[in-house]
């Protein structure tokens, strides 16, 4: 088993880490001791906010500024253990309607932070988070990394890009990096206030408001989920473990469950909720994946990773949280 106490003392830098994940992951690198520096841009239309950090925020140092900048990122990794890379433009659809915000944040930042490596710290280790979008539709489930790569968006390209310049410093500079590839990730501190990022965050909002859900297309569509406590602790083995450098892991989940299912999940949990099933927006439909569940045997046989977190669980949790805390994450 990894042992998250090698993290005392470390010097973190998570970039995007006033985000969903970073935040999450932040918060946990405190706990064990880490000097965590959190470098976040915080552009109202992705995921930042400040309230992810409140309860943390005398213990982490933070940096607004943006991936973009060469010399901020040249002076920000000096010194540091490790970089857990998290910064990112999420959207999907964003990524269609401003292809170009996606490839300067999701590619060319990713390779001048890798430069800034290169030039000024080598002895770094980074983990990059890459996404299963990059797969496109699927051609077989549950789908592992041997699944030919065909996304479906500039999104997936991009990320793509940025994922294969982090495995080449790895190869030709020995700069250790590896990525996982997330599935849908979800808990508190995930952008609620709209469908931007993940369709579970605005059906969040939406119960909580006492609007019905909307569930695309037919709600057969299959999904894997992870709740994000489970993603903090893949992170966490990979930085931690030597055999993940230069390598490409999938996460995932064993529970496997329709749009349907999980919009009936949610009703279970608040029974004053309801769900319409509408016809797919057409922006959405075109760039739609279908089903898509994981494979990460790969990542549980190397490293002993496993989500211990049931979807059940894990959306009782993000109600929670979200009910509490709503003021923070929209306007009424
Ligand atoms: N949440 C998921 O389901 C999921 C799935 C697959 C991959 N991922 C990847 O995980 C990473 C974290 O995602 P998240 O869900 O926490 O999203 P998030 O939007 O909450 O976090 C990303 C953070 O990056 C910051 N950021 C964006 N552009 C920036 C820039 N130019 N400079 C500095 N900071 C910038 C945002 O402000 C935000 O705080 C992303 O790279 C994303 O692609 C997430």
């Amino acid at each position: 088993m990894t042992d998250y106490h090698n993290m005392q003392g470390k010097e973190v830098l998570i970039t995007g880490g006033v985000g969903f994940i970073g935040s999450n992951l932040a918060r946990r690198l405190v706990m064990f001791g880490a000097k965590v520096t959190l470098v976040d841009s915080l552009i109202p239309l992705y995921g930042g906010n400040l309230h992810n950090i409140k309860d943390i925020k005398d213990q982490v140092t933070v940096n607004i500024s943006d991936v973009r900048d060469p010399f901020a990122m040249a002076y920000l990794i000096q010194g540091k253990d490790y970089l857990f890379n998290l910064a990112g433009q999420t959207s999907h659809l964003d990524s269609m309607t401003n292809p170009q915000a996606d490839i300067d944040i999701n590619a060319a930042a990713q390779l001048s932070i890798l430069e800034a490596c290169r030039q000024h710290n080598q002895k770094i280790k980074i983990v990059f988070a890459s996404t299963r979008q990059l797969y496109g539709k699927p051609e077989y489930l549950p789908v592992d990394e041997a699944h030919p790569i065909r996304p479906v968006d500039v999104n997936g390209i991009n990320k793509l890009a940025g994922e294969w310049y982090h495995l080449l410093y790895n190869n030709v500079y020995g700069i250790r990096a590896c990525a996982l590839r997330l599935t849908n990730t979800y808990g508190p501190g995930m952008r609620v206030k709209d469908a931007r990022q993940t369709f579970l965050g605005i059906w969040i909002r939406n119960i909580i408001e006492g609007k019905p859900i909307l569930v695309f297309g037919d709600g057969l569509q299959l999904r894997d989920f992870n709740y994000v406590d489970d993603v903090v602790d893949a992170l966490l083995m990979a930085a931690l473990d030597a055999k993940a450098d230069g390598q490409v892991f999938n996460l995932g989940s064993k529970e496997v469950v329709s749009l349907n299912q999980l919009a009936q999940m949610l009703s279970e949990l608040r029974p004053e909720s309801s769900y319409e099933i509408v016809p797919f927006p057409p922006e959405r439909k075109v760039i739609d994946i279908g089903d898509y569940y994981s494979n990460y045997d790969k990542f549980q046989t190397a490293l002993g990773w496993q989500p211990t977190i049931d979807l059940k669980q894990g959306l009782a949790a993000s109600l929670g949280y979200y009910e509490k805390n709503s003021a923070y994450y929209w306007e009424p």
